[in-house]
């Protein structure tokens, strides 16, 4: 039978009317849309600070908006006003979104297989000098074997991810500023990636005054390079993006200006920093939480790097992903602390909601009115216990048979739609109950990058120390960086069966 009439989704009842359920949502945006989801099914509308924000959960919910087309439900309408003055013009949400997916294209072909291979190396070599000279290392550096140090996670990961970020994809003079001012204009460009730089994008703050200052400077920072590397006679070529940007050419042929190559690697890094920094640190967390997990990882290694020696080779990027308990432990963090727990896109038109998504009655359907904000929350159907076995549950376990879970996830949807598990498991469907990385138009496209990124750093963390928790496992508040970590660096506690007692460098 048709829908007769239509009606809007349920408003989340709130006491202050234009605060709405801004101080809920803020505090715990998982817990809040469990609760609301609980209360009023999987499509629901709250209000922050003004703003509608209509929700849509579980896999349809995902697939409502990340499906949608462009021309009704559009990203940059939601984005812009945070991510413009810090990427700045022409690119990513100040330009059409036909130019943005020629921007997309144009980074994933100077990410090649090539240059992964290359990373590997390249991102190993910047841990172990973190480790040789940060302070909170001294036990590593002194050789201190059986003595136990610690160090703040998030701070420590978010460093050692920035490092090697700069080293690979930004390029050899963005990496040698890093200790120089580099560090300090990131931080202040970072400093205006809040909330209240997303609610209003002008405000007499010096938050806003440095924001601004930062980009200015480093936007004119990555253009003075792309000069300096046209104007150089030794006919060396950087093996990094911005060299790979500089060849490119839009459709209609015109070449990339050096403003857009600049704004296009300053995106890079914001995108990837504190998501990939996030879930390191998670990945970290858990990892020291669980022995046995801890202990797998290691023996991973042994197995496949081992040497007669008693020592360990380097890793080779095809090698990375054929790791089943490192992969395991990557996806189950990424299931359980995704980085970016609210995707939204805003309505352009009236859009009605499928009713097997969610609808009021048999014979009315809820329609999203032109203008609300949508949100799908892709985290929420990552915890499901519908869908997930111990679903609130670190356990890397559950993914050794990554075909089979896909396999098993795929018969509960519609015939014909594949779930998309992430590291190119399955095609890219847009209905999953599991997509840390997004789907449709707006994917991730650093996603290859983040996982070489991820796996390396774990990997060479794992190899040199043993790693334990001093308190209880942090519950997951939004705000890992006070959270401390105690580093062994003897190896000798682990599996009998290892080779080598001790893991020095
Ligand atoms: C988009 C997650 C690392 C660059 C996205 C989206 C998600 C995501 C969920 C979709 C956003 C949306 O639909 O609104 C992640 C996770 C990462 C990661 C979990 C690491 C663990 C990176 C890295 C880079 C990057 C390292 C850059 C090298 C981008 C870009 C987009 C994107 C350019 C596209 C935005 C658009 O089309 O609107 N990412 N990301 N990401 N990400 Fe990532």
């Amino acid at each position: 039978m048709l829908p007769r009439s239509s009606s809007r989704p349920p408003v989340v009842f709130h006491w202050i009317p234009f605060f709405g359920s801004a101080a809920a949502y803020g505090k715990d945006p998982i817990e809040f849309f469990t609760k609301c989801r609980e209360k009023y099914g999987n499509v629901f509308t709250f209000i922050l600070l003004g703003r509608r924000i209509t929700v849509t959960l579980g896999p349809q919910g995902n697939d409502f908006v990340l499906g949608g087309k462009h021309t009704v439900l559009a990203a940059e309408d939601v984005y812009a006003p945070l991510t413009n003055p810090i990427f700045g013009k022409d690119v990513v949400y100040d330009c059409p979104n036909e130019s943005l997916m020629e921007q997309k294209r144009f980074v994933k072909v100077s990410l090649t297989v090539d240059k992964f291979r290359s990373y590997i190396g390249m991102i190993d070599d910047e841990v172990s000098e973190f480790l040789d000279h940060d302070p909170s290392f001294r036990i590593y550096q002194m050789n201190d074997i059986n003595e136990w140090g610690s160090f703040f996670v998030l701070n420590t990961l978010s460093e050692i991810t920035i490092l090697t970020a700069a080293r690979t994809l930004q390029g050899s003079e963005i990496r040698n500023n890093m200790n120089k001012g580099f560090a300090q204009l990131y931080s202040d460009l970072d400093h205006g990636f809040t909330p209240l730089h997303w609610m209003f994008q002008n405000l007499p703050l010096a938050s806003y005054r440095k924001r601004d200052a930062a980009h200015a400077k480093m936007s004119e920072f990555y253009q003075q390079i792309l000069r300096d590397r046209r104007a150089s006679q030794s006919g060396h070529e950087e093996d990094d993006v911005m060299s790979s940007l500089m060849k490119q050419h839009y459709r209609d042929g015109r070449p990339l200006r050096d403003h857009e190559i600049a704004h296009i690697l300053i995106a890079l890094l914001m995108a990837g920093q504190h998501t990939s920094s996030s879930s390191i640190s998670w990945a970290m967390l858990h990892i020291a939480d669980r022995p046995d997990i801890q202990e797998a990882l290691y023996e991973e290694q042994v197995k496949f790097f081992g040497t007669p020696d008693g020592g360990l080779r380097d890793v080779v990027y095809e090698e990375i992903r054929q790791l089943p308990v490192l992969d395991a432990a990557i996806r189950e963090t990424l299931r359980m602390h995704p980085p970016i727990h609210s995707i939204m896109r805003k309505a352009r038109s009236d859009i009605p909601v499928p009713p097997t998504l969610g609808a009021p009655s048999e014979d009315n359907v809820y329609v999203v009115p032109k203008g609300d904000i949508v949100l799908a929350s892709p985290i929420i159907s990552q915890v499901d216990p519908q869908t997930w076995q111990d679903a609130r549950t670190w356990e890397p376990t559950r993914w050794y048979d990554a075909d089979g879970v896909a396999a098993q996830a795929n018969k509960q949807y519609e015939e014909g739609v594949k779930v998309d598990f992430g590291f190119g498991l399955v095609s890219k469907g847009t209905v999953s109950p599991y997509l840390p990385f997004g789907a449709g138009r707006h994917r991730c496209i650093g996603e290859q990058f983040a996982y070489v990124q991820v796996s390396m750093i774990i990997i060479a963390l794992i190899r040199k120390l043993e790693f334990r928790l001093e308190e209880e496992f942090p519950q997951p508040d939004f705000s890992v960086d006070e959270f401390e970590i105690y580093v062994y660096l003897a190896i000798a506690t682990m599996s009998s069966s290892l080779p080598a007692v001790f893991v020095l460098v």
